[in-house]
């Protein structure tokens, strides 16, 4: 049987930290299914579309890497998926009480999804998607903490914001 894995959040934007979960979770799972959430309350820097074409770039190589986007509740797009399984990066103990709460209540909504935990390479356990996006913006450089797509997006934005403001 197939296992199939969810990888939800938001890439806002996709870091290295995230590609390395998906790629370790691609080596232990027949299929890594990267589920952006379509609603988000915070307002995004990139489109929807724009972080699945980002996604979809990165991991164009990988046959059993799927980028899709789900609304509602997870547990309820893991079923339709037919995914046993929800897989979420660990950086530190700061992510853990969040982390805990959801996998929790996602096993009260549906038991039969189990949440797995895995750990990124040691060089991106401090990168994140808000501290890239306020480096950039404050024009610092995040070279190697993001694939070079999403190091060019993330400056073309910048340019363009910019613009806007003059
Ligand atoms: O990358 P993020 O922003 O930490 O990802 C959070 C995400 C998308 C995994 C989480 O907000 C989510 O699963 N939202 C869907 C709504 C849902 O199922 N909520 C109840 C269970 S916690």
């Amino acid at each position: 049987m197939s296992v199939i894995a969810i990888y939800p959040g938001s890439f806002d934007p996709l870091t290295n930290g995230h590609v390395d979960i998906i790629q370790r979770g691609a080596h232990l799972f027949d299929r890594i299914v990267v589920a952006m959430l379509v609603n988000m309350d915070k307002s995004p820097l990139f489109t929807v579309a724009e972080r699945v074409d980002l996604a979809r770039e990165v991991f164009r190589d990988h046959a059993n890497v799927e980028v899709d986007t789900f609304d509602g509740l997870l547990v309820d797009y893991a079923e339709r998926r037919g995914a046993g399984v929800i897989m979420r990066g660990l950086r530190a103990i700061s992510d853990f009480e969040y982390e805990m709460q959801m996998a929790l209540m996602n096993r009260h909504l549906n038991p039969d999804v189990e949440t797995v935990f895995m750990m990124p390479a040691e060089p991106y356990t401090y990168v994140s998607s808000r501290l890239v996006k306020e480096v950039v913006a404050l024009g610092g450089s995040v070279h190697g903490l993001v694939p070079a797509i999403v190091e060019r997006r993330l400056r073309e934005k910048k340019l363009a914001r910019e613009t806007l403001r003059a």
